[in-house]
């Protein structure tokens, strides 16, 4: 019924993902060249995908065009919020607050402003690393350091909070905010009830402010299953949750997203800096409303294809490039590989691949802020014939560079 084999054609949509690469990955401009022309890459890189939106969504658009006015927009009646209360009910049994719901146009907006309106210079922030580098970046913007606390790797992969480090530095007076990804961005954990609960007793001991990025929670492996942390910090009111149906239908740029704010000061002032004073692009209100009210059966069989995907490029790994280790992910549609052992003391991940393969994608410490030394994070969400070209690529270019 949907068709997630199709190749889409892209370009000439100003779209981040075909265009944006040089100045994201590379800090360059148009000069900077490579061997491959910009169509020929595979991209593998920024977390959108190259699926067709849901049908049931962009009929929603389309009635909403042919309305033909484009006015201004603000989240007036029930519609969205019942169909966001509902989804939340029904996918994690939270009953959201309808008081604590604020809009911003991205999650990483959300991140900027919170960071500076909930810390003071010389305040800290903790983060969990390997990690989204916008975590960084909006520290950096309020000339916030971070603190950050590796995850551990178990010996069967797995990656884990090391709760010790973690408890010290939410020890350190000048912490003040934990930026807590939950499914994790990038190594794809899904992080258990009881893992969200010692995370939860550390937080509320020290009495930081955590603002728990949701963004990956729909994108779950089949039968996994998320749990927000409003649903283990019940009552803690220094808790922020960001959600949205971006990340899940394929809608980032329609800029749209959920911010549960519990604080009622926090709420205000987030309003208050609210440089749309609460308007909303309408496009943006009606897909979002239609991806939470009937974007359910599309997502059923966007999953299903994601478990393929995983499925296909573990085995893929583990027949042609065995010293690559690579768990499937419990969530996300972002694989994080280790590469370590086949590409020893490589730094610039990114541009070898882009240069030696010419697949574009993210990697390594400069792009996800630390402990992610030989590791690449590879973007599933397309076509398995795509992903197929990109391994052979990149199989072929491990293996000349190690001269097999
Ligand atoms: C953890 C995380 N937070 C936020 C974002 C981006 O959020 P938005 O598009 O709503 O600004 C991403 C996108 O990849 C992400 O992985």
């Amino acid at each position: 019924m949907y068709d997630f084999d199709e190749i889409i054609d892209r370009r000439g949509t100003n779209a981040l993902n075909t265009d944006g690469f040089r100045q994201y990955i590379f800090h360059a401009g148009p000069e900077k060249e490579f061997p491959y022309k910009d169509e020929e890459f595979v991209r593998m890189w920024v977390a959108d995908m190259e699926f067709g939106v849901a049908p049931e969504i962009l009929q929603a658009i389309r009635r909403r065009v042919d309305r033909r006015i484009f006015g201004y927009t603000a989240v007036y009646d029930d519609e969205y919020f019942n169909a966001f209360r509902r989804w939340c009910l029904e996918h994690y049994g939270w009953e959201i607050r309808r008081e604590e719901l604020c809009f911003s146009p991205g999650i990483i907006p959300a991140l900027y402003q919170l960071a500076e309106t909930l810390c003071a210079p010389g305040d800290r922030i903790l983060l969990h690393t390997p990690a989204y580098g916008y975590f960084l970046h909006a520290a950096e913007y309020s000339g916030l350091e971070v603190l950050p606390s590796p995850l551990k790797k178990g010996a069967d992969g797995r990656f884990s909070v090391d709760l010790d480090d973690f408890e010290q530095k939410c020890a350190d007076p000048r912490c003040t905010l934990l930026f807590f990804c939950n499914p994790h961005n990038p190594t794809g954990r899904i992080w258990t009830e009881k893992e969200l609960e010692d995370v939860a007793a550390i937080v509320e001991k020290h009495g930081l402010w955590i603002v728990s990025d949701e963004i990956h929670c729909d994108l779950v492996r089949c039968g996994n299953r998320h749990t927000p942390m409003a649903m283990v910090m019940k009552d803690y009111p220094k808790l922020v949750t960001c959600m949205a149906p971006t990340k899940t239908f394929n809608l980032a740029g329609l800029a749209f997203s959920n911010i549960l704010i519990r604080d009622p000061d926090l709420r205000s002032t987030f309003r208050a800096r609210d440089k749309q004073f609460g308007m909303v692009n309408p496009l943006s209100l009606t897909a979002a409303t239609a991806a939470y009210a009937s974007g359910q059966p599309w997502l059923s069989a966007l999953k299903a294809y994601l478990d393929g995907n995983f499925r296909f490029v573990k085995a893929r790994l583990a027949a042609e490039l065995p010293e690559a280790a690579m768990e499937i992910s419990e969530a996300t549609y972002l694989a994080w590989v280790d590469l370590s052992r086949c590409l020893p003391g490589m730094e610039d991940l990114s541009g070898f691949f882009a240069n030696e393969a010419g697949v574009l994608l993210e990697g390594g410490n400069a792009l996800f802020v630390g402990n992610a030394e030989g590791y690449i994070r590879l973007n599933l969400a397309m076509p398995r014939s795509v992903i197929s070209a990109g391994l052979d690529r990149m199989v072929a270019a491990i293996r000349r560079h190690n001269g097999q």
